[in-house]
Protein backbone atom coordinates (compact mmCIF):
# COMPACT_ATOMS: atom_id res chain seq x y z
CA UNK A 1 0.00 0.00 0.00
CA UNK A 2 1.24 3.08 -0.87
CA UNK A 3 0.54 7.09 -0.84
CA UNK A 4 -0.86 8.03 -4.32
CA UNK A 5 -1.85 11.85 -3.95
CA UNK A 6 -0.26 14.57 -2.01
CA UNK A 7 -2.28 17.85 -1.15
CA UNK A 8 -0.98 20.89 0.22
CA UNK A 9 -2.84 23.05 2.22
CA UNK A 10 -2.26 26.25 4.89
CA UNK A 11 -4.96 24.61 7.22
CA UNK A 12 -6.17 20.88 7.39
CA UNK A 13 -9.11 20.70 9.73
CA UNK A 14 -9.46 16.97 11.11
CA UNK A 15 -13.63 16.62 11.75
CA UNK A 16 -16.73 18.38 10.11
CA UNK A 17 -19.10 18.83 12.91
CA UNK A 18 -19.80 22.37 14.35
CA UNK A 19 -16.25 22.84 15.37
CA UNK A 20 -14.66 22.23 12.54
CA UNK A 21 -17.19 24.12 10.23
CA UNK A 22 -17.09 26.95 12.15
CA UNK A 23 -13.26 27.70 12.55
CA UNK A 24 -13.59 26.81 8.57
CA UNK A 25 -16.24 29.93 8.23
CA UNK A 26 -14.13 32.04 10.43
CA UNK A 27 -10.74 31.52 8.39
CA UNK A 28 -12.62 32.12 5.31
CA UNK A 29 -14.23 35.37 6.44
CA UNK A 30 -11.37 36.81 8.06
CA UNK A 31 -8.27 35.27 6.08
CA UNK A 32 -9.39 34.61 2.82
CA UNK A 33 -6.44 34.31 1.65
CA UNK A 34 -5.76 31.11 3.81
CA UNK A 35 -5.96 27.73 1.54
CA UNK A 36 -8.22 25.30 3.74
CA UNK A 37 -9.15 21.82 3.65
CA UNK A 38 -11.83 19.79 6.10
CA UNK A 39 -11.10 16.28 6.10
CA UNK A 40 -14.51 14.05 7.74
CA UNK A 41 -15.23 10.12 8.22
CA UNK A 42 -18.77 11.21 6.97
CA UNK A 43 -20.49 13.37 5.49
CA UNK A 44 -20.67 17.17 7.80
CA UNK A 45 -24.30 16.93 8.12
CA UNK A 46 -24.31 13.46 9.60
CA UNK A 47 -21.51 14.73 12.50
CA UNK A 48 -22.65 14.15 15.49
CA UNK A 49 -23.30 18.13 16.81
CA UNK A 50 -26.67 17.47 14.51
CA UNK A 51 -27.65 15.07 17.86
CA UNK A 52 -27.70 18.32 19.88
CA UNK A 53 -31.36 19.06 20.90
CA UNK A 54 -32.39 21.37 23.68
CA UNK A 55 -30.06 24.45 22.91
CA UNK A 56 -26.76 27.12 23.45
CA UNK A 57 -26.37 28.80 26.11
CA UNK A 58 -25.55 32.84 26.07
CA UNK A 59 -26.48 35.81 28.51
CA UNK A 60 -27.92 37.51 25.56
CA UNK A 61 -31.04 38.55 27.73
CA UNK A 62 -30.80 42.40 28.91
CA UNK A 63 -31.60 40.94 32.72
CA UNK A 64 -28.76 38.26 32.04
CA UNK A 65 -24.83 39.03 32.36
CA UNK A 66 -22.17 37.34 31.20
CA UNK A 67 -20.79 37.12 35.21
CA UNK A 68 -23.75 34.85 36.00
CA UNK A 69 -23.27 32.46 33.10
CA UNK A 70 -19.71 32.42 34.38
CA UNK A 71 -20.33 31.48 38.09
CA UNK A 72 -22.61 29.06 37.07
CA UNK A 73 -20.41 27.18 35.05
CA UNK A 74 -17.59 26.87 37.13
CA UNK A 75 -19.76 25.66 40.12
CA UNK A 76 -21.39 23.39 37.75
CA UNK A 77 -18.29 22.42 36.89
CA UNK A 78 -17.22 21.61 40.45
CA UNK A 79 -14.27 24.85 39.84
CA UNK A 80 -12.32 22.38 37.59
CA UNK A 81 -13.11 24.79 34.76
CA UNK A 82 -9.72 26.96 34.41
CA UNK A 83 -11.23 30.84 34.98
CA UNK A 84 -9.49 32.78 31.94
CA UNK A 85 -10.60 29.94 29.19
CA UNK A 86 -14.64 30.37 31.08
CA UNK A 87 -14.92 33.65 30.76
CA UNK A 88 -13.83 33.39 27.19
CA UNK A 89 -16.49 31.15 26.80
CA UNK A 90 -19.07 32.99 28.29
CA UNK A 91 -18.63 36.73 27.58
CA UNK A 92 -18.32 35.68 24.13
CA UNK A 93 -21.25 33.74 24.21
CA UNK A 94 -24.00 36.43 22.65
CA UNK A 95 -21.25 37.12 20.12
CA UNK A 96 -21.47 33.59 19.14
CA UNK A 97 -25.50 33.62 18.62
CA UNK A 98 -25.05 37.01 16.57
CA UNK A 99 -22.54 34.98 14.40
CA UNK A 100 -24.70 31.83 14.09
CA UNK A 101 -27.99 34.26 13.15
CA UNK A 102 -25.69 36.30 10.68
CA UNK A 103 -24.74 32.96 9.03
CA UNK A 104 -28.82 32.08 8.75
CA UNK A 105 -29.60 30.05 12.24
CA UNK A 106 -33.26 30.38 12.77
CA UNK A 107 -33.53 30.99 16.79
CA UNK A 108 -36.94 30.78 17.96
CA UNK A 109 -37.86 34.03 18.96
CA UNK A 110 -40.55 34.97 21.73
CA UNK A 111 -43.46 37.15 20.79
CA UNK A 112 -41.46 40.30 21.40
CA UNK A 113 -39.04 39.23 18.41
CA UNK A 114 -36.04 38.55 20.61
CA UNK A 115 -34.51 35.39 21.04
CA UNK A 116 -36.45 32.48 23.19
CA UNK A 117 -34.77 31.10 26.02
CA UNK A 118 -35.35 27.90 28.43
CA UNK A 119 -34.28 26.98 31.34
CA UNK A 120 -31.19 24.50 31.47
CA UNK A 121 -29.72 22.41 34.50
CA UNK A 122 -27.73 24.29 37.06
CA UNK A 123 -28.38 28.11 36.04
CA UNK A 124 -30.63 30.23 37.47
CA UNK A 125 -31.76 31.92 34.69
CA UNK A 126 -33.28 31.33 30.79
CA UNK A 127 -30.53 31.19 28.99
CA UNK A 128 -30.67 28.76 26.59
CA UNK A 129 -31.70 30.20 23.00
CA UNK A 130 -33.01 27.09 20.52
CA UNK A 131 -34.54 25.63 17.40
CA UNK A 132 -37.50 23.91 18.88
CA UNK A 133 -35.66 20.33 19.88
CA UNK A 134 -33.30 20.02 16.94
CA UNK A 135 -30.94 23.01 17.74
CA UNK A 136 -27.78 21.24 16.68
CA UNK A 137 -28.87 19.79 13.56
CA UNK A 138 -30.61 23.73 12.63
CA UNK A 139 -26.73 24.92 13.18
CA UNK A 140 -24.99 22.16 11.86
CA UNK A 141 -27.21 22.60 8.27
CA UNK A 142 -26.52 26.33 8.65
CA UNK A 143 -22.66 25.58 9.17
CA UNK A 144 -22.61 23.62 6.14
CA UNK A 145 -24.25 25.86 3.80
CA UNK A 146 -21.92 28.76 4.99
CA UNK A 147 -18.84 26.26 3.84
CA UNK A 148 -20.68 26.06 0.36
CA UNK A 149 -21.21 29.70 0.51
CA UNK A 150 -17.71 30.27 0.78
CA UNK A 151 -16.04 27.23 -0.99
CA UNK A 152 -14.46 25.27 1.43
CA UNK A 153 -13.31 22.15 0.47
CA UNK A 154 -14.70 18.67 2.22
CA UNK A 155 -12.97 15.82 1.84
CA UNK A 156 -15.84 14.04 3.80
CA UNK A 157 -15.95 10.01 4.25
CA UNK A 158 -12.31 9.75 4.12
CA UNK A 159 -10.69 8.39 7.28
CA UNK A 160 -7.59 9.91 8.92
CA UNK A 161 -5.54 7.58 10.34
CA UNK A 162 -2.34 9.11 11.03
CA UNK A 163 -1.04 12.36 12.20
CA UNK A 164 2.53 13.43 10.99
CA UNK A 165 4.82 14.99 13.34
CA UNK A 166 8.85 14.25 15.05
CA UNK A 167 7.42 14.95 18.60
CA UNK A 168 8.00 19.01 18.17
CA UNK A 169 6.44 19.74 14.95
CA UNK A 170 3.40 19.22 12.90
CA UNK A 171 3.49 18.00 9.38
CA UNK A 172 0.15 16.78 8.48
CA UNK A 173 -2.78 14.17 8.19
CA UNK A 174 -2.35 10.74 6.30
CA UNK A 175 -6.05 9.60 5.49
CA UNK A 176 -7.81 7.30 3.09
CA UNK A 177 -10.75 8.02 0.98
CA UNK A 178 -13.36 5.52 2.20
CA UNK A 179 -15.55 5.45 -1.76
CA UNK A 180 -11.74 5.28 -3.77
CA UNK A 181 -9.57 3.70 -1.46
CA UNK A 182 -6.98 6.31 -2.35
CA UNK A 183 -4.15 6.92 0.45
CA UNK A 184 -3.27 10.66 0.28
CA UNK A 185 -0.90 13.08 2.59
CA UNK A 186 -2.69 16.48 3.52
CA UNK A 187 0.67 18.63 3.97
CA UNK A 188 -0.21 21.71 6.09
CA UNK A 189 0.73 24.38 7.80
CA UNK A 190 -1.21 24.11 10.91
CA UNK A 191 -3.96 21.61 11.22
CA UNK A 192 -6.92 21.26 13.93
CA UNK A 193 -7.98 18.58 15.41
CA UNK A 194 -12.12 18.66 15.71
CA UNK A 195 -13.10 14.82 15.51
CA UNK A 196 -15.84 15.20 18.95
CA UNK A 197 -16.04 12.89 21.69
CA UNK A 198 -15.60 9.30 22.61
CA UNK A 199 -18.22 8.02 24.36
CA UNK A 200 -18.64 5.19 22.28
CA UNK A 201 -15.88 3.60 24.91
CA UNK A 202 -18.59 2.72 26.61
CA UNK A 203 -21.04 0.95 24.34
CA UNK A 204 -24.27 2.18 24.74
CA UNK A 205 -24.55 6.18 24.80
CA UNK A 206 -26.34 9.07 23.25
CA UNK A 207 -23.16 9.20 21.03
CA UNK A 208 -23.34 8.63 17.18
CA UNK A 209 -21.80 5.50 16.38
CA UNK A 210 -18.69 7.75 14.56
CA UNK A 211 -17.83 9.06 18.41
CA UNK A 212 -14.66 7.24 18.63
CA UNK A 213 -12.38 9.56 19.61
CA UNK A 214 -10.00 8.99 16.69
CA UNK A 215 -8.57 12.83 16.97
CA UNK A 216 -7.74 12.33 19.98
CA UNK A 217 -6.30 8.93 20.26
CA UNK A 218 -4.10 10.40 16.95
CA UNK A 219 -3.21 13.66 18.72
CA UNK A 220 -2.00 11.50 22.53
CA UNK A 221 0.10 8.97 20.13
CA UNK A 222 2.21 12.10 18.40
CA UNK A 223 2.94 13.11 21.81
CA UNK A 224 0.40 15.29 23.23
CA UNK A 225 -1.25 15.44 26.84
CA UNK A 226 -4.69 13.89 27.31
CA UNK A 227 -6.34 16.18 29.82
CA UNK A 228 -8.90 15.24 32.65
CA UNK A 229 -9.82 11.86 31.05
CA UNK A 230 -11.69 10.52 34.05
CA UNK A 231 -14.36 12.94 33.48
CA UNK A 232 -17.42 11.25 31.37
CA UNK A 233 -20.62 13.20 31.24
CA UNK A 234 -23.54 11.28 32.24
CA UNK A 235 -26.64 12.70 30.79
CA UNK A 236 -29.55 12.20 33.11
CA UNK A 237 -32.71 10.94 30.42
CA UNK A 238 -31.94 8.75 27.96
CA UNK A 239 -34.19 5.90 26.51
CA UNK A 240 -33.75 2.16 27.37
CA UNK A 241 -31.03 2.29 23.79
CA UNK A 242 -29.23 5.61 24.93
CA UNK A 243 -30.83 7.75 22.66
CA UNK A 244 -30.95 10.94 23.63
CA UNK A 245 -34.29 12.88 25.80
CA UNK A 246 -33.04 16.57 25.68
CA UNK A 247 -33.00 18.51 28.91
CA UNK A 248 -35.13 21.06 27.24
CA UNK A 249 -38.05 18.69 27.95
CA UNK A 250 -37.34 19.75 31.69
CA UNK A 251 -36.86 22.94 30.90
CA UNK A 252 -39.49 23.53 29.73
CA UNK A 253 -41.28 21.87 32.47
CA UNK A 254 -41.03 17.65 32.73
CA UNK A 255 -41.52 15.91 35.97
CA UNK A 256 -39.28 12.72 36.77
CA UNK A 257 -41.01 10.14 38.75
CA UNK A 258 -40.07 7.27 40.40
CA UNK A 259 -42.42 4.32 40.71
CA UNK A 260 -44.41 5.69 43.51
CA UNK A 261 -45.25 8.92 41.33
CA UNK A 262 -42.63 10.82 43.89
CA UNK A 263 -40.59 13.50 41.94
CA UNK A 264 -37.89 12.38 43.60
CA UNK A 265 -35.75 14.89 42.97
CA UNK A 266 -36.72 16.68 45.57
CA UNK A 267 -34.36 14.43 48.22
CA UNK A 268 -31.74 15.24 45.80
CA UNK A 269 -31.48 19.13 45.05
CA UNK A 270 -34.90 20.93 46.71
CA UNK A 271 -34.24 24.30 44.71
CA UNK A 272 -33.09 23.35 41.38
CA UNK A 273 -35.20 19.70 41.42
CA UNK A 274 -35.09 18.43 37.40
CA UNK A 275 -32.90 21.58 36.94
CA UNK A 276 -29.94 20.47 38.70
CA UNK A 277 -26.89 19.61 36.81
CA UNK A 278 -26.74 16.66 35.24
CA UNK A 279 -24.01 14.69 37.31
CA UNK A 280 -26.51 15.24 40.50
CA UNK A 281 -29.64 14.42 38.66
CA UNK A 282 -27.92 11.57 36.84
CA UNK A 283 -26.86 9.66 40.17
CA UNK A 284 -30.21 10.65 41.63
CA UNK A 285 -32.02 8.55 38.71
CA UNK A 286 -29.63 5.69 39.61
CA UNK A 287 -30.00 5.87 42.96
CA UNK A 288 -33.99 5.36 43.12
CA UNK A 289 -32.90 2.52 40.41
CA UNK A 290 -30.68 0.45 42.21
CA UNK A 291 -32.78 1.28 45.80
CA UNK A 292 -35.39 -0.56 44.26
CA UNK A 293 -37.93 2.83 43.41
CA UNK A 294 -37.21 2.87 39.64
CA UNK A 295 -39.95 0.45 37.07
CA UNK A 296 -39.81 -3.18 35.67
CA UNK A 297 -38.23 -1.53 32.58
CA UNK A 298 -35.32 -0.57 34.63
CA UNK A 299 -36.49 2.95 34.00
CA UNK A 300 -37.79 5.97 36.02
CA UNK A 301 -40.23 8.20 34.49
CA UNK A 302 -40.01 11.75 32.38
CA UNK A 303 -43.90 13.02 32.90
CA UNK A 304 -44.43 16.13 30.21
CA UNK A 305 -48.12 14.76 29.85
CA UNK A 306 -49.00 18.25 31.72
CA UNK A 307 -47.61 20.45 29.16
CA UNK A 308 -50.34 19.97 27.18
CA UNK A 309 -50.19 18.82 22.89
CA UNK A 310 -50.06 22.40 21.73
CA UNK A 311 -46.84 22.94 23.61
CA UNK A 312 -45.04 20.00 22.93
CA UNK A 313 -45.81 19.66 19.45
CA UNK A 314 -44.70 23.59 19.52
CA UNK A 315 -41.40 23.04 21.21
CA UNK A 316 -40.75 19.52 21.38
CA UNK A 317 -41.52 17.72 18.19
CA UNK A 318 -38.73 15.59 17.78
CA UNK A 319 -39.01 14.33 21.35
CA UNK A 320 -42.41 12.89 20.28
CA UNK A 321 -41.47 11.14 16.96
CA UNK A 322 -38.21 9.88 19.08
CA UNK A 323 -40.40 8.12 21.85
CA UNK A 324 -43.22 6.53 19.63
CA UNK A 325 -40.23 5.59 17.21
CA UNK A 326 -38.38 4.31 19.39
CA UNK A 327 -39.93 3.37 22.59
CA UNK A 328 -43.85 2.96 21.30
CA UNK A 329 -44.43 5.73 23.44
CA UNK A 330 -46.96 8.91 23.26
CA UNK A 331 -45.46 11.45 25.33
CA UNK A 332 -48.59 13.47 24.93
CA UNK A 333 -50.62 10.71 26.62
CA UNK A 334 -47.47 8.91 28.32
CA UNK A 335 -44.89 9.43 30.80
CA UNK A 336 -41.16 8.22 29.28
CA UNK A 337 -39.72 5.70 30.27
CA UNK A 338 -35.55 7.31 30.82
CA UNK A 339 -32.23 6.22 32.68
CA UNK A 340 -28.83 7.64 32.72
CA UNK A 341 -26.73 7.30 29.50
CA UNK A 342 -23.22 8.49 28.81
CA UNK A 343 -23.50 11.21 26.70
CA UNK A 344 -20.01 14.04 26.67
CA UNK A 345 -16.22 13.67 27.03
CA UNK A 346 -15.43 16.52 29.49
CA UNK A 347 -11.48 15.65 28.65
CA UNK A 348 -9.98 15.90 25.80
CA UNK A 349 -6.72 17.02 23.89
CA UNK A 350 -4.54 19.34 26.22
CA UNK A 351 -4.86 23.03 24.39
CA UNK A 352 -4.63 26.21 25.75
CA UNK A 353 -6.79 29.35 25.45
CA UNK A 354 -5.72 29.48 21.84
CA UNK A 355 -6.56 25.79 21.50
CA UNK A 356 -2.83 25.41 20.45
CA UNK A 357 -0.87 22.00 21.38
CA UNK A 358 1.96 21.73 22.99
CA UNK A 359 3.19 20.58 19.21
CA UNK A 360 4.14 22.98 17.34
CA UNK A 361 1.07 24.03 14.37
CA UNK A 362 -1.66 21.62 15.72
CA UNK A 363 -4.09 22.46 17.33
CA UNK A 364 -7.47 21.49 18.88
CA UNK A 365 -10.79 22.59 19.69
CA UNK A 366 -14.47 21.11 20.54
CA UNK A 367 -15.44 17.90 22.49
CA UNK A 368 -12.15 16.87 21.07
CA UNK A 369 -10.40 18.78 23.35
CA UNK A 370 -10.21 19.91 26.67
CA UNK A 371 -9.31 23.97 27.09
CA UNK A 372 -11.01 23.63 30.12
CA UNK A 373 -14.21 25.16 30.22
CA UNK A 374 -16.51 22.56 31.53
CA UNK A 375 -14.25 21.02 34.49
CA UNK A 376 -15.60 17.97 36.25
CA UNK A 377 -19.33 18.70 34.54
CA UNK A 378 -20.40 20.06 31.69
CA UNK A 379 -23.87 22.29 31.74
CA UNK A 380 -26.26 21.23 29.59
CA UNK A 381 -26.13 24.12 26.31
CA UNK A 382 -22.42 25.18 27.25
CA UNK A 383 -21.53 22.25 24.16
CA UNK A 384 -22.97 23.70 21.41
CA UNK A 385 -21.55 27.17 22.52
CA UNK A 386 -17.91 25.62 23.17
CA UNK A 387 -18.13 24.60 19.51
CA UNK A 388 -18.90 27.99 17.72
CA UNK A 389 -16.99 30.19 20.48
CA UNK A 390 -13.35 28.09 20.46
CA UNK A 391 -14.03 26.96 16.81
CA UNK A 392 -14.02 30.74 15.88
CA UNK A 393 -10.83 31.18 18.95
CA UNK A 394 -8.77 28.66 17.17
CA UNK A 395 -9.58 30.28 13.61
CA UNK A 396 -8.01 33.33 14.82
CA UNK A 397 -4.68 31.48 16.64
CA UNK A 398 -4.47 29.36 13.75
CA UNK A 399 -4.38 32.45 11.33
CA UNK A 400 -1.73 33.77 12.75
CA UNK A 401 0.48 29.86 13.05
CA UNK A 402 -0.03 28.89 9.22
CA UNK A 403 1.85 30.32 6.68
CA UNK A 404 4.97 27.77 7.14
CA UNK A 405 4.37 24.37 5.66
CA UNK A 406 7.03 22.57 6.58
CA UNK A 407 9.11 20.12 4.31
CA UNK A 408 8.16 16.76 5.39
CA UNK A 409 10.64 14.25 6.24
CA UNK A 410 10.05 11.37 3.87
CA UNK A 411 11.36 8.68 6.76
CA UNK A 412 8.10 9.98 8.86
CA UNK A 413 6.21 9.19 6.10
CA UNK A 414 7.61 5.98 5.88
CA UNK A 415 7.08 4.97 9.41
CA UNK A 416 3.86 6.55 9.32
CA UNK A 417 2.89 3.99 6.44
CA UNK A 418 4.59 0.92 7.56
CA UNK A 419 2.77 1.15 10.69
CA UNK A 420 -0.47 1.23 9.27
CA UNK A 421 0.25 -2.18 6.65
CA UNK A 422 0.75 -3.78 9.88
CA UNK A 423 -2.87 -4.28 10.39
CA UNK A 424 -2.83 -6.14 6.62
CA UNK A 425 0.22 -8.35 7.71
CA UNK A 426 -0.92 -12.05 8.25
CA UNK A 427 -3.94 -13.35 9.96
CA UNK A 428 -5.62 -12.12 13.29
CA UNK A 429 -5.45 -13.77 16.24
CA UNK A 430 -7.65 -11.76 17.82
CA UNK A 431 -10.87 -10.83 17.15
CA UNK A 432 -11.69 -7.46 17.38
CA UNK A 433 -15.16 -7.90 17.67
CA UNK A 434 -15.21 -9.56 21.16
CA UNK A 435 -12.35 -6.95 22.36
CA UNK A 436 -14.58 -4.33 21.79
CA UNK A 437 -17.33 -5.68 23.72
CA UNK A 438 -15.01 -6.58 26.77
CA UNK A 439 -13.84 -2.93 26.31
CA UNK A 440 -17.20 -1.67 26.58
CA UNK A 441 -18.11 -4.00 29.89
CA UNK A 442 -14.58 -2.77 31.59
CA UNK A 443 -15.78 0.52 31.24
CA UNK A 444 -19.24 0.34 32.27
CA UNK A 445 -18.44 -1.80 34.71
CA UNK A 446 -15.40 -0.52 36.75
CA UNK A 447 -15.26 3.62 35.43
CA UNK A 448 -19.33 3.88 35.36
CA UNK A 449 -21.84 6.77 37.32
CA UNK A 450 -20.60 5.73 40.50
CA UNK A 451 -16.80 3.74 40.85
CA UNK A 452 -15.01 2.77 43.81
CA UNK A 453 -11.15 1.98 43.81
CA UNK A 454 -11.14 -1.73 43.58
CA UNK A 455 -13.59 -1.45 40.39
CA UNK A 456 -11.83 1.22 38.74
CA UNK A 457 -8.09 -0.74 39.36
CA UNK A 458 -10.36 -4.01 37.92
CA UNK A 459 -10.85 -2.34 35.05
CA UNK A 460 -7.43 -0.62 34.46
CA UNK A 461 -6.42 -4.08 34.51
CA UNK A 462 -8.90 -5.05 31.77
CA UNK A 463 -7.72 -2.41 29.20
CA UNK A 464 -4.38 -2.93 29.80
CA UNK A 465 -4.72 -6.65 28.43
CA UNK A 466 -7.20 -5.73 25.93
CA UNK A 467 -4.56 -3.00 24.45
CA UNK A 468 -2.05 -5.46 24.33
CA UNK A 469 -4.64 -8.09 22.82
CA UNK A 470 -5.19 -5.27 19.91
CA UNK A 471 -1.85 -5.68 18.56
CA UNK A 472 -2.65 -9.14 17.19
CA UNK A 473 -5.86 -7.46 15.60
CA UNK A 474 -5.59 -8.46 11.40
CA UNK A 475 -8.44 -7.44 8.77
CA UNK A 476 -9.14 -10.42 6.27
CA UNK A 477 -10.12 -7.79 3.84
CA UNK A 478 -7.20 -6.46 1.89
CA UNK A 479 -8.94 -3.17 0.20
CA UNK A 480 -9.66 0.07 1.03
CA UNK A 481 -12.52 0.79 -0.44
CA UNK A 482 -15.63 0.93 1.95
CA UNK A 483 -13.58 -1.30 4.07
CA UNK A 484 -15.98 -1.42 7.17
CA UNK A 485 -13.81 -4.39 8.87
CA UNK A 486 -10.84 -2.07 8.71
CA UNK A 487 -12.18 1.52 9.79
CA UNK A 488 -13.81 -0.60 12.98
CA UNK A 489 -10.57 -1.79 13.98
CA UNK A 490 -8.78 1.50 13.72
CA UNK A 491 -11.73 3.28 15.37
CA UNK A 492 -10.72 0.18 18.41
CA UNK A 493 -6.83 1.39 18.19
CA UNK A 494 -8.11 4.60 19.06
CA UNK A 495 -10.99 3.62 21.64
CA UNK A 496 -8.69 1.66 23.44
CA UNK A 497 -6.16 4.17 24.25
CA UNK A 498 -8.44 6.46 25.48
CA UNK A 499 -10.41 3.94 27.94
CA UNK A 500 -6.55 3.33 29.35
CA UNK A 501 -6.26 7.27 29.70
CA UNK A 502 -9.45 7.02 31.53
CA UNK A 503 -9.40 4.15 33.85
CA UNK A 504 -5.44 5.70 34.87
CA UNK A 505 -6.44 9.11 35.17
CA UNK A 506 -9.50 7.54 37.68
CA UNK A 507 -7.96 5.48 39.54
CA UNK A 508 -5.27 8.26 40.96
CA UNK A 509 -8.04 11.09 41.82
CA UNK A 510 -9.23 9.92 44.75
CA UNK A 511 -11.90 12.41 45.76
CA UNK A 512 -14.99 13.07 44.18
CA UNK A 513 -15.89 15.60 41.74
CA UNK A 514 -18.27 16.34 38.78
CA UNK A 515 -18.69 13.06 36.99
CA UNK A 516 -16.19 11.14 38.96
CA UNK A 517 -17.94 9.65 42.12
CA UNK A 518 -15.80 8.20 44.13
CA UNK A 519 -17.64 5.78 46.44
CA UNK A 520 -14.27 5.17 48.65
CA UNK A 521 -13.60 9.15 48.84
CA UNK A 522 -17.29 10.83 48.56
CA UNK A 523 -15.98 14.39 49.39
CA UNK A 524 -14.70 16.69 46.50
CA UNK A 525 -10.54 17.43 47.71
CA UNK A 526 -9.36 20.83 46.86
CA UNK A 527 -6.41 20.58 48.29
CA UNK A 528 -5.13 17.33 46.91
CA UNK A 529 -7.37 17.53 43.29
CA UNK A 530 -8.32 20.68 42.56
CA UNK A 531 -6.04 19.84 39.54
CA UNK A 532 -6.04 18.38 35.90
CA UNK A 533 -4.49 15.24 35.20
CA UNK A 534 -2.45 14.67 32.17
CA UNK A 535 -1.63 11.82 30.62
CA UNK A 536 1.22 11.44 28.33
CA UNK A 537 2.80 8.87 25.80
CA UNK A 538 6.03 9.35 25.88
CA UNK A 539 8.27 8.60 22.55
CA UNK A 540 9.87 5.31 24.38
CA UNK A 541 6.27 3.93 25.34
CA UNK A 542 5.70 4.74 28.74
CA UNK A 543 2.85 6.37 29.84
CA UNK A 544 3.30 9.05 32.66
CA UNK A 545 0.21 10.87 34.40
CA UNK A 546 1.24 14.40 35.96
CA UNK A 547 -0.93 17.17 37.31
CA UNK A 548 -1.54 20.53 36.52
CA UNK A 549 -2.69 23.46 38.44
CA UNK A 550 -6.23 25.28 37.78
CA UNK A 551 -6.23 28.73 36.52
CA UNK A 552 -8.01 30.85 38.75
CA UNK A 553 -8.47 34.35 38.01
CA UNK A 554 -11.25 36.08 40.33
CA UNK A 555 -13.24 33.40 41.70
CA UNK A 556 -12.72 31.27 45.22
CA UNK A 557 -13.76 27.46 44.94
CA UNK A 558 -16.41 26.44 46.85
CA UNK A 559 -15.26 23.31 48.98
CA UNK A 560 -18.63 21.82 49.04
CA UNK A 561 -21.23 22.10 46.07
CA UNK A 562 -25.09 21.85 46.34
CA UNK A 563 -28.14 22.70 44.32
O1 LIG B 1 -30.13 17.61 26.61
C1 LIG B 1 -29.72 18.16 25.58
O2 LIG B 1 -30.47 18.73 24.79
C2 LIG B 1 -28.28 18.17 25.33
C3 LIG B 1 -27.65 19.31 25.26
C4 LIG B 1 -26.23 19.37 25.59
O3 LIG B 1 -25.62 18.32 25.81
O4 LIG B 1 -25.69 20.48 25.69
Amino acid sequence: MKITQRFDYDVVIMGAGLTGMSAAVKMAEDNPHLKVAIISKVHPVRSHSGAAQGGINAAVAREDSWQDHYYETLKGGWFLGDQDAVKVLCEEAPAAIYELDRWGASFNRDSAGRYAQRPFGGQRRNRTCYVQDITGHALLTTLFEQTIAKGIEIFWEWFVFDIISDGQDFYGFLAFDLKSGEIAFFRAGAGLVATGGAGRVFGQSSNALINTGDGMAMAWRAGVPLKDMEFFQIHPTGLFNGILITEGARGEGGYLVNNRGERFMERYAPQFMELAPRDLVARSIHTEIVEGRGFADGCVRLDLCHLGREKLTRKLPQILEITKQFAGVDAIKEAIPVRPTVHYSMGGIHVDTDCATPLNGLFAAGEAACVSVHGANRLGGNSLLETVVFGCQAAIAIAAAANCRKKVPEALLDTAMAGFCRIFAGSSSENAVELRSAMEQAMVHGLGIKRDQAGMEQGLAEISALRERFSGVRVANQKLVFNVELYRALELGCMLDLAYACALASCRRQESRGSHFHLDFPAMDNQHFLKHSLVTLKADGRVDLDYLDVRQVDTEPLSKITY
